[in-house]
């Protein structure tokens, strides 16, 4: 149907093409990123290892999905509002028994989360090159 000179021009074409995108794509600045405190890592090896929060909740929309999306979660409620759920549990939520420390420490790290943007895919801006913003 084609012949191959043609198909050879539509290969260099899309090679070149995908070759521009990708030093595009590469090129641009990478998001500022801050290192974790110390407080902030212990609250992350709270919530994925030690009580598996993640078996349950999502960020960013990976996890469980038997409990809410806590991306945003220290937006949405009060740090006494979060304790009083940890110490509390609520329906399906067992209650943790945790110390006053790691609950500190979960709080920071949500915290943390939550400034790393928005959970919600739905508010993010496309842009005409495939990327995103929040
Ligand atoms: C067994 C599953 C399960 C696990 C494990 C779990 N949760 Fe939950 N959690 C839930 C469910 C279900 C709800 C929603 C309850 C409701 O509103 O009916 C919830 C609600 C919450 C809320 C309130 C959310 C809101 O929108 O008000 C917070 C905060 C929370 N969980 C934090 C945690 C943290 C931190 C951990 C880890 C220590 C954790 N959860 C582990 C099931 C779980």
């Amino acid at each position: 149907m084609f012949s191959d000179k043609y198909k050879l021009i539509v290969l260099i074409f899309l090679s070149i093409s995908f070759l521009f995108y990708s030093f595009y794509l590469y090129k641009k600045p990478p998001h500022e990123t801050e290192n974790a405190t110390a407080l902030e890592m212990e609250g992350k090896m709270i919530w994925q290892k030690k009580k598996n929060c993640t078996s349950c909740h999502q960020l960013y929309g990976l996890g469980g999905h038997l409990g809410p999306d806590l991306t945003n979660i220290t937006q949405r409620r009060t740090t006494p509002q979060i304790e009083a759920f940890l110490k509390n549990g609520i329906n399906q939520m067992p209650n943790f028994n945790l110390s006053q420390h790691e609950m500190e420490a979960l709080i920071s790290f949500l915290t943390a989360v939550n400034k790393s943007g928005n959970g919600d895919p739905r508010t993010y801006k496309l842009y005409i090159d495939g990327t995103i913003s929040q």
